[in-house]
């Protein structure tokens, strides 16, 4: 059973950390038309959207933050602002068992890029269950709550887990993981949007084998070797429509990166380093060369 919070808070601040996919492996596909997986994710501490909640007399909704102005402010339709599915989907399920869902003004400040390979939409879909649940004060069976975060899309019961996870069937299969270093990284992304519906289409081979077995202790190194047996499928294809894909990873090797992959259906690129003072530098350096271009440094969450 998930309960809001005890202390009747009338505003809440929840993150939305970029969710990241350390390896992504195709291995199947449903009648539906959408892929099986076989994923490892992390989560990124310092790159993040950050949403606000605040009980208020009737419904609100703000953007603000670098991406904010490219996002809708709409619920309805196929671009329909997740946040606002999400606060609506929750509030019906809540309603029909009779818990109030008062009114509430939720501020997104979009700081993660858009259509990007890093959840962002499913990060803030997510966190605005987590908050939702909190402001209101509400209880539900975790089934429940993540049967609704899978109706707003594949990634969002993982950004609900929100902790280093192996997530297979669509991404709704959950395990999370006993343990797993705080990587120090780099997140590059060109600000070009890829498709995901068109990426998972041109990625023609389906049935890929599973990811081996994760480490289960947070050794880095056998965590790096153990991500060098692994891949992301959907980078051939990504790679094939968006060649600044491969420039992007380069910039990262050479900035000194120990590993370089793509996260998700790109393109945002994750370089991992040795420690943060060097990650830092790194994304120094890249700012200067591609001030027009997203790196944000951050840890991952163990
Ligand atoms: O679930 P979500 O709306 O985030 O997925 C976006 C699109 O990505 C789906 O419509 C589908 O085309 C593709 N997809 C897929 N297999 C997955 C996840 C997403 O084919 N496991």
């Amino acid at each position: 059973m998930i309960s809001g919070s005890p202390k009747n808070e009338a505003e809440v601040v929840e993150a939305a950390p970029a969710k990241i996919n350390l390896a992504l492996h195709v291995t199947g596909q449903r009648a539906d038309g959408y892929h099986l997986l076989d994923s490892i994710v992390t989560f990124a501490e310092d790159a993040c959207d950050r949403l606000t909640f605040t009980l208020a007399e009737q419904d609100g909704f703000s953007l603000s933050g670098r991406f904010g102005a490219l996002l809708s402010s709409d619920a309805a339709g196929q671009d329909g602002n997740l946040v606002l599915k999400a606060r609506d989907t929750l509030r019906s399920a809540l309603e029909e068992q009779g818990q109030s869902a008062a009114p509430v003004a939720i501020m997104l400040q979009k700081n993660l890029p858009i259509a990007s390979g890093i959840g962002g939409g499913s990060a803030d879909a997510a966190a605005t269950l987590r908050g939702l649940m909190r402001v209101w004060n509400a209880t539900l069976p975790a089934e429940a709550l993540s049967t609704i975060a899978l109706r707003l899309g594949a990634d969002v019961p993982m950004c609900l887990a929100g902790r280093p996870l192996r997530a297979r069937g669509i991404g709704e299969d959950i395990e999370t993981l006993p343990a797993m270093p705080a990587l120090s990284m780099v997140l590059a992304n060109p600000l070009k949007g890829v498709s995901t519906p068109e990426i998972f289409r041109r990625q023609t081979q389906k049935d890929n084998p599973p990811v081996g077995t994760p480490p289960d202790g947070s050794d880095i190194g056998e965590w790096l070797a153990f991500l060098k047996t692994a891949r992301n499928d959907l980078e051939p294809p990504a790679r094939a429509i968006l060649p600044d894909i491969d420039f992007i990873s380069q910039m990262l090797v050479e900035s000194g990166a120990l590993f370089v992959r793509m996260s998700g259906s790109g393109a945002t690129c994750f370089g991992l380093y040795g420690d943060h003072a060097a990650a830092e530098t790194a994304a120094a350096k890249l700012s200067r060369e591609r001030p027009d271009w997203y790196f944000q440094e951050t840890k991952t969450t163990v």
